[in-house]
């Protein structure tokens, strides 16, 4: 179903992430896939030994799984919030002549959750809250201005973001600033949707998944009763990462008429009251 097709592949931190299921995938179906982790790059200044020490592990991690998990697919250091970083990197894919037939954002980060305990909203800082914004919604908006920049992104391809229902609901476990990056990650995705549709066919749609603990940014935000509670509250139980990766893949394949839309992969979550 991919054969000549590339996708990019962001938001990998080891084998357990959800995006790490997509992009075997996409490989699976005879595509190709290019991922980015955060590291070390030229680009970052006056790091602190403990923010290297901690994007060193995290780089060796990402680059150990894409190699056990995806064989020899590219791998590029990419911080969404170095906009030298994303430039220098979308600029290296077009003087390697290489063409992008989608991309998988899946990139979230909000320092108001520690150790499982989220920062109720009244104390969220401005700083808090703008960091947040741009790491988890500002950033689907920075990467497809720089692919288009530099020319990569082929005609009538396929864009998705891994959002969740808090964007829209309350919900039993208290997501607050997060919640409102997935709510804005949701809109740029229906405003993208109408732009690129029109400038080159690109589709755009973004996906609300389950709670899921297996990867580090779910393991550090849910209780495992968070993941009971949805289990027991959704009719079909909780969609896996294969269930999400099954249906990326669906958004992804070619010639698709899908756009601007916000789907539930939650076993029918959603319609609960
Ligand atoms: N785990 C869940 O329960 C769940 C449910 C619904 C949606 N999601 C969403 O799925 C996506 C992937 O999460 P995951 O659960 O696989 O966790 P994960 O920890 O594996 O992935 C989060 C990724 O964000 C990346 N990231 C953070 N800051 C970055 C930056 N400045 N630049 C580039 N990358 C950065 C991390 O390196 C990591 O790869 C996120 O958007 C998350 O909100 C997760």
């Amino acid at each position: 179903m991919f054969t000549n097709k590339t996708f990019l592949i962001t938001g990998i931190a080891d084998e357990n992430s959800l995006a790490m299921f997509v992009a075997k995938k996409i490989i699976e179906n005879g595509g190709q896939v290019i991922c980015t982790g955060l590291g070390v790059s030229e680009f970052h200044n006056d790091l602190s030994d403990k923010a290297k020490q901690f994007l060193n592990v995290n780089y060796a991690d990402f680059q150990k799984s894409v190699k056990n998990e995806l064989g020899n697919s590219q791998t590029e250091i990419l911080d969404v919030t170095l906009e030298a970083n994303v430039d220098s990197f979308a600029k290296k894919l077009k003087d390697n002549n290489i063409k992008i037939d989608g991309f998988l954002h899946a990139i979230a980060m909000d320092k108001t959750i520690r150790q499982k305990v989220v920062k109720p909203i009244l104390d969220v800082t401005k700083e808090e809250f703008c960091d947040t914004m741009e790491v988890s919604a500002y950033s689907l908006i920075r990467i497809a201005q720089y692919l288009y920049k530099y020319d990569l992104i082929q005609p009538n391809s396929s864009i998705c973001s891994l959002s969740y229902i808090a964007a829209a609901k309350v919900t039993f476990h208290p997501y607050r600033n997060m919640s409102i990056a997935k709510a804005a990650l949701e809109r740029i995705t229906i405003e993208l949707a109408d732009e690129l549709g029109r400038k080159n066919g690109t589709r755009v749609n973004a996906i609300r998944f389950s709670p899921y603990m297996g990867s580090k940014a779910g393991n550090a935000t849910l209780n495992q009763s968070d993941f009971d509670t949805a289990d027991k509250l959704s009719p079909l139980g909780n969609a896996t990462p294969d269930d999400l990766a099954n249906e990326v893949i669906h958004l992804f394949r070619p010639n698709g008429r899908i756009t601007g839309e916000i789907r539930h992969v939650d076993g029918g979550y959603n319609i609960m009251g």
